[in-house]
């Protein structure tokens, strides 16, 4: 018991997934007091306030209710750490850059620090819950980190992976497919599960809240993701044959997407997936089957990824192929930047890559995006001074020869091209790298 609240909950790392997921927590449940500590203060004074550090619709409402009552951000790691009862731990595991596994594995040296973390600082028994997406079987280092001391305290280690997909991450914390909890098959292992089940239980139906063995849990993880993407590389590989054959991939997928037991989501085709998260995933299932010597199933894996480069480099190839063969100083206006719509997030935006190119083509190349430019600025910053953002993609599209859509914004599938064709250079191209505007191209 911690004062007036039933249990202290603390959350470490306030991104995109610990943000959100602690502010949906504090709201169903006044009962608890919830922390969210981060190392970077500057995120934490963000959070504190209206300009939230992450841009997710419907985030700051709810921040706002709880903000002060039973929700806080902080930067004092010590003091929350000994008087909390569960500690979720939600920081980054990017893929490791450096060394044995570099561009596969996944770096779990902020994961390990909290450990440490953790460890240094507790004077009581804890639950810690793996918010974070991490490899099968990554439980079993963190409880031997936590009990190689001779502290007399019980560490009970829970996997409870979030399935949440940016922009529109309220909507599912509130109203989630399921919750999966894994642990320990032990007494105490299930009796931890158990109160983790209860925090969701306050408004989750039960029937969604799975528990499992906690090796099933942080594979889960890893293997939905995979499949997610794998669908989208399904697709896409489909729409590069298309092209050769006058086959609709629209047409396609809605008639595949009919059978229920196939079913239409994540088969839109497009310019490839991005995010943070889908090729790191995969990248660290293949590693992980690599290191059992399971070859077959990592090369499997791996060409999920591969398709999803061939489909960016395709569709740059197109843009230079079509605007014959030549794109040097000619205009070519970005619609969107973040990997998809909603959020400000850029993280593996095929908007990266797709910039990179032209602009080594010696394009001129200008961003537009309702939220992302801040980060499109930061990302491509002094690569070329022939570079523009722009926020109006009226004024982005004016003398362009090509529109390149990057993102799937609403805004961008009800502008009148009309007015914007009649701008543009000519002949005027749009690549509808999203799908969403039913043309390939206009002349
Ligand atoms: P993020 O980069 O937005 O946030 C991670 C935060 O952890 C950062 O603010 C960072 O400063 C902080 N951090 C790192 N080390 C720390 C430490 N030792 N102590 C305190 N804070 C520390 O990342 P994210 O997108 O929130 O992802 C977090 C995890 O959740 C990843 O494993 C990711 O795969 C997984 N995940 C992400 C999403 C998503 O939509 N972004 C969805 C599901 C799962
Ligand atoms: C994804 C999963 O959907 C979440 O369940 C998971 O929790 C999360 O990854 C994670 O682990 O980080 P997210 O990356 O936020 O969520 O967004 P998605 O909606 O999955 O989109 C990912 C990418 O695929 C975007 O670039 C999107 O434009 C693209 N996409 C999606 C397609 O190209 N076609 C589709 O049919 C669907």
């Amino acid at each position: 018991m911690n004062g007036a609240f039933e249990k202290h909950i603390l959350c470490i790392g306030a991104g995109y997934v610990g943000g959100p997921t602690m502010a949906m927590i504090a709201a169903k449940c006044p009962q608890y007091l919830v922390t969210i500590f981060d190392i970077n203060e500057q995120k934490i004074r963000a959070w504190q306030t209206d300009n939230l550090p992450i841009f997710e619709p419907g985030l700051l409402n709810i921040v706002k209710r709880v903000r002060g009552k039973n929700l806080f951000f902080s930067t004092e790691i010590k003091e929350n750490i000994r008087k909390a009862d569960i500690i979720f731990v939600s920081v980054n595991t990017p893929t490791k850059s450096f060394g044995e596994g570099a561009g596969k594995s996944a770096d779990l040296q902020y994961w390990e620090k909290t450990a440490r973390d953790i460890l240094k600082s507790s004077e009581s028994d804890k639950i810690i819950v793996e918010k974070s997406t991490l490899p099968v079987r990554t439980a079993s280092a963190m409880e031997r980190i936590l009990n190689s001391s001779d502290k007399k305290i019980k560490f009970e280690v829970v996997s409870n992976p979030e399935f949440l997909a940016e922009g529109t991450a309220i909507a599912d914390l509130e109203n989630p497919d399921r919750v999966l909890i894994g642990s320990q098959e032990t007494e105490s292992g299930r009796k931890a599960r158990n109160e983790i089940v209860e925090i969701y239980a306050n408004w989750v139906h039960r029937d969604k809240i799975i528990t499992s063995n906690i090796w099933s849990s942080e594979l889960s993880k890893l293997v939905a993701n995979a499949f997610l993407a794998q669908r989208i590389s399904s697709i896409n590989s489909i729409s590069a044959l298309c092209e050769k054959t006058e086959a609709d991939i629209n047409e396609v997928a809605n008639a595949v997407g009919k059978d229920s037991r196939i079913c239409n989501k994540f088969l839109n085709a497009s310019v490839g997936f991005g995010g943070s998260c889908f090729k790191k995933d995969i990248l660290n299932l293949v590693y992980i089957c690599e290191s059992y010597g399971l070859n077959e199933v990592a090369e499997y894996w791996e060409h999920v990824v591969k398709i999803n480069e061939y489909q960016q480099r395709r569709f740059v190839q197109n843009i230079n192929k079509a605007l014959f063969n030549t794109i040097a100083n000619k205009r070519i206006a970005l619609f969107g930047f973040a990997f998809k719509a909603n959020t400000g997030d850029i993280r593996e935006s095929p908007g990266i890559y797709i910039a990179k190119k032209l602009l080594e083509e010696q394009a001129h190349v200008v961003v537009t995006d309702p939220k992302a430019l801040g980060n499109a600025k930061q990302e491509l910053k002094g690569l070329s001074d022939k570079l523009e953002f722009e926020i109006e993609p009226y004024k982005a599209a004016k003398n362009a020869h090509a529109i390149a859509v990057v993102t799937e914004w609403d805004t961008y599938k009800t502008l009148d091209y009309g007015e914007i064709f009649q701008q543009m250079e000519k002949p005027a191209f749009i690549f509808d790298g999203r799908n969403i505007l039913n043309h390939q191209r206009l002349y």
